[in-house]
């Protein structure tokens, strides 16, 4: 499944009108993670910006103890504080990581941005090791404008 045959059926989930905004969310999650083979678990985590703590809103894939992740913690933390893409090709090689199961070999978390400001992130495991390109860039920064719109 090309990211391109995917763009208009997110784009039909998240315009839905009576569907909550989280259900919308979990929708995205589910199409990627059943349709992308390397998208092992997927989610979306938003920030408290008070408390610099991102929260779990989202996901599909196996549950995780971390629904809770401090600024500054993990691959989700780091990029909570750096606003950047952070590509993981090997778990393994990170000191700063949070292993959710022994299963994940690779990682990508994508910063959601609304009106300028890093709210939140998409975060992608994957069992392949070194799966992500810049097209999973390209598209993860995609699914993420197109949810700021519908917050
Ligand atoms: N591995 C992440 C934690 C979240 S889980 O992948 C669901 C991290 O290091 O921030």
């Amino acid at each position: 499944m090309s990211f391109n045959t995917l763009k208009p059926t997110i784009e039909t989930l998240l315009s839905s009108p009576e569907t909550a905004v989280k259900d919308k969310l979990t929708g995205v999650c589910e199409l990627l993670q059943t349709t992308l083979p390397a998208y092992n678990w997927v989610g979306f985590y938003f920030a408290n910006q008070a408390e610099r703590t991102l929260h779990l809103e989202a996901f599909a894939g196996e549950p995780t103890d971390h629904t809770v992740i401090p600024f500054g913690k993990g691959i989700c933390g780091q990029v909570a504080e750096s606003n950047a893409n952070f590509v993981v090709p090997d778990v393994k090689a990170q000191d700063n990581y949070i292993a959710c199961s022994i299963h994940v070999k690779a990682e990508i978390v994508v910063p959601l941005f609304k009106n300028g400001k890093n709210i939140g992130q998409i975060d992608i495991d994957s069992h392949t090791p070194d799966p992500f390109s810049e097209e999973d860039e390209r598209f993860l920064e995609w699914v993420n404008e197109k949810v700021a719109e519908i917050l």
